[in-house]
């Protein structure tokens, strides 16, 4: 049994990760390739539970180590769970974010070390790493309209958190891409969904026609 693909999406707040993520899953299991959509914070009942616990608005809010944590938690119970057998029968996993959030939003803004991130994802994740990341990266403006329209209701308690930090996660998505740059593409996202679903579908496609 051939292993399956992972790939995950990343990028701020409005990026349209989300859609995309079901565009190309949609994509890939048109080719007959089966296919898993998930997200982080989530995707198990274990790892959704510590999403509300991490986004809910009550209560004062988490120190950025115990922040920090609470990500590695969920996403240990999210990849032993369900991303690594998914993987392991053959079947790819596209997530909506994954461990670069935590390098980005508590590391890059939140003032952990990208080494403390990766020893959170080694001791919980054996540090699993996608076969490719998308990063999607939007202009501010974008952003800010994208949200104004989504978020009616108010942000997240991180979505909510002031410009500073929403610029320090983006300075840190490139620079972690910029380090990595086998592992990463990076997606222009200020199109239209059908125009940046189709940049993602040249990044992907030379992992569908590889065996
Ligand atoms: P979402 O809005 O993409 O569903 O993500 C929820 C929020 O959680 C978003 O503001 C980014 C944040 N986040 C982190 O701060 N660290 C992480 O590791 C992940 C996965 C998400």
């Amino acid at each position: 049994m051939t292993r399956g693909r992972f790939i995950a999406l990343e990028g701020g707040e409005g990026a349209g990760k989300s859609t995309q993520a079901r565009l190309l899953a949609d994509a890939i299991g048109a080719r007959g390739i089966a296919c898993t959509v998930t997200r982080e914070p989530g995707g198990t009942p274990g790892a959704e539970a510590i999403r509300a616990l991490l986004l809910g608005l009550e209560g004062e809010g988490w120190h950025p180590r115990a922040e920090a944590l609470l990500f590695a938690a969920a996403r240990s119970d999210h990849v032993e769970r369900l991303i690594r057998p998914a993987l392991e029968t053959g079947k790819w996993v596209i997530c909506d974010r994954f461990v670069d959030s935590s390098r980005a939003y508590q590391g890059g803004a939140g003032g952990l070390s990208d080494a403390d991130v990766l020893d959170l994802h080694r001791i919980g994740s054996s540090g699993l790493l996608p076969d490719l990341t998308l990063l999607i990266e939007i202009d501010p403006d974008t952003a800010a309209k994208r949200l104004a329209a989504r978020d009616v209701a108010g942000a997240d308690r991180i979505g909510g958190r002031d410009a500073a930090y929403h610029a320090a996660v983006s300075a840190a998505f490139s620079r972690i891409a910029d380090a990595e740059p086998h592992r990463f593409a990076r997606i222009d996202g200020n199109g239209d969904a059908a125009a940046v679903h189709g940049a993602i579908t040249n990044a992907v496609m030379p992992m569908l026609s590889r065996p």
